[in-house]
């Protein structure tokens, strides 16, 4: 078994949808503790951890990834006992039929959809979720309108991939926790590591982050698409296992050339083999720690990922570990 995979069973298990990321928080917090010298919680829930550095002209970098998964929140019950959601994130119906799903309570659940409504038709407001009683007052004795769930399929590592729910972003805060602990005992420069909250409904926590510390340069670290899958619709020059991207660009931000020349060179150094990522779809917190305030340098290292924000995605263990050793350089470079 990997380290990726030990980490991710342990991360990806959390309960933690946006804004509901404390127990995901608990358990990053007991790992990095280990490793950096003071650990605080912000306002909205974001972790900020710090390493202390020794350098005379030291610099302050930060690396973030989002802690936070996608969801659905309970908006109704009916008098059979079945539950009406909305989505807390970016959900595709798709990805939604006949899976089960957890409360934060441990409670249960499938989701299921409206047999008379062509599958081509289906919205999500056709779905609704099972928790196995039949009437509301029992299903309301285990669920509120308001409860939080997450996906609750397992977690699996097989020739050389990982797969199972929330790889997005836990894979991501895994990379940065096999970092940490890569860093020699001093560093030269002030290193922050952000894992923040509410990234999957708008980006909203590491704006915060990103003032509280006011970086020189920062980094995010999440999943990406790959487009090596069949009959897809968008060529994509990123595969799963061909290593770490390095984002250039996607339609949240323009990363920094400076940012990226600087993770060219880590990567050019360490030996890392990297790819380039420009992601059409979908925007990161690279965006934030871009604007926020007076601005920062910012750029993004990315796993490659299939299946991104379906139950069971997809990546390459030797590319959350190409991740993690070129953020350590990268942190650790003159
Ligand atoms: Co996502
Ligand atoms: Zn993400």
């Amino acid at each position: 078994m990997s380290e990726a995979f030990e980490l991710f069973e342990t991360l990806g298990g959390a309960f933690g949808p946006s804004g509901r990321e404390e127990d995901v928080r608990e358990v990053i917090a007991a790992y990095a503790a280990e490793y950096c010298d003071d650990l605080t919680t912000d306002t909205l829930g974001s972790l900020i951890c710090r390493k202390k550095g020794t350098g005379e002209h030291k610099k302050k970098l930060l690396v973030a990834a989002h802690m936070d998964s996608i969801g659905v929140v309970a908006t109704f019950i009916d008098e059979h006992g079945f539950i009406r959601f909305a989505p807390v994130g970016g959900l595709s119906v798709g990805d939604l039929l006949n899976i089960p799903v957890r409360f934060a309570n441990g409670t249960r659940g499938v989701i299921s959809y409206e047999e008379k409504t062509a599958l081509k038709d289906l919205t999500i407001e056709r779905l609704f979720i099972d928790v196995g009683v039949t009437s509301r007052a029992d299903a309301e004795a285990c669920v509120r309108v308001g409860d939080f769930a997450v996906f609750d399929g397992a977690r699996f590592e097989q020739n050389g991939v990982l797969c199972g729910p929330y790889l997005d972003n836990r894979i991501g805060c895994a990379a940065v926790l096999m970092a940490m602990k890569m860093l020699p005992e001093t560093v030269e420069n002030d290193l922050y590591f952000a894992f923040t909250v509410q990234e999957e409904v708008g980006l909203r926590g590491s704006g915060p982050a990103a003032f509280a510390v006011a970086p020189d340069a920062a980094v995010a670290v999440d999943v990406t698409d790959t487009g090596d899958l069949p009959e897809q619709k968008y060529p994509m020059a990123c595969a799963l296992g061909k290593g770490p991207a390095i984002k250039l660009m996607d339609s949240s931000v323009i990363c920094s050339p400076a940012v990226t020349a600087a993770l060219e060179r880590a990567a050019a150094e360490a030996g890392i083999a990297v790819q380039h990522e420009i992601l059409r779809f979908g925007g990161t917190d690279t965006a934030m720690l871009q604007k926020t305030a007076m601005g920062a340098p910012a750029g993004a290292v990315s796993i490659p990922t299939r299946y991104i924000h379906s139950p069971s995605e997809l990546c390459a263990v030797s590319d959350v570990e190409g991740a993690a050793r070129l953020l350590a350089h990268f942190l650790t470079q003159d």
